[in-house]
């Protein structure tokens, strides 16, 4: 694999998209029914959305290609946590929040979501932040065994809405 991670920009945006809506259903346990996640694609993974994080200065995405192929995507959030738990969890700022990870099935334990947490660090070293942190599905077990192995360690718990349904979270974070 010739991997390249680089800053996505609005001309990224329909391409992310179509990742996402493909990737996100990886990350849902299984009791989740296909209306809420469709609800949620539509809602926060659509080409406006990303549009939207690609002109925020306080948003980054980041896309992992192989020759010039999507394989990954990672969205980094700046920014004082909005949601109580987390902030109870995650007390000492400036945070630095992997709000997305995703990397396409036919390369899980390529290394291309280890590239893109590198990446992730950098940029949370970058703007000074003391913490990074992300809400992780608890019965996401692959996604909580690979945040554990790269030091992410659970400090709480919140709630996620997707569609109609509310899922429990573990928050994990480990210093920048
Ligand atoms: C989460 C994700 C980015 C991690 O990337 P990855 O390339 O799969 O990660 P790795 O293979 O390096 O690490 C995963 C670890 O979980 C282990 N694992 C796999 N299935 C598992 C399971 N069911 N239970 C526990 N551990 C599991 C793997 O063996 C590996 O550990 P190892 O390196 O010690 O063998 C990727 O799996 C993904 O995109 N998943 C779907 C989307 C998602 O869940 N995103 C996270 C949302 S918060």
């Amino acid at each position: 694999m010739t991997l390249d991670v680089r800053v996505a920009d609005e001309r990224d945006a329909e391409v992310l998209h179509e990742f996402a809506a493909l990737t996100f259903p990886l990350a849902c346990p299984p009791h989740l029914p296909a209306s809420a996640v469709d609800a949620f694609i539509a809602t926060h993974l659509s080409t406006e959305s990303f549009l939207e994080h690609c002109a925020n200065p306080a948003h980054t995405v980041l896309l992992a290609e192989n020759e010039g192929e999507p394989v990954g995507y990672a969205l980094v959030k700046l920014g004082r946590p909005e949601d109580p738990d987390v902030l109870e969890a995650v007390p000492d700022g400036p945070w630095c929040e992997l709000s997305k990870l995703y990397v396409h099935p036919d390369s899980h334990g390529a290394g291309v979501a280890r590239e893109l947490l590198d990446a992730v660090l950098v940029i949370a070293r970058r703007e000074s932040a003391a913490t990074v942190w992300l809400g992780v599905n608890q019965q996401n077990h692959r996604a909580n065994a690979f945040y554990a192995k790269h030091g992410l360690e659970p400090v709480g718990s919140r709630r996620f809405v997707v569609g109609d349904r509310v899922e429990e979270d573990f928050v994990r974070a480990r210093r920048a």
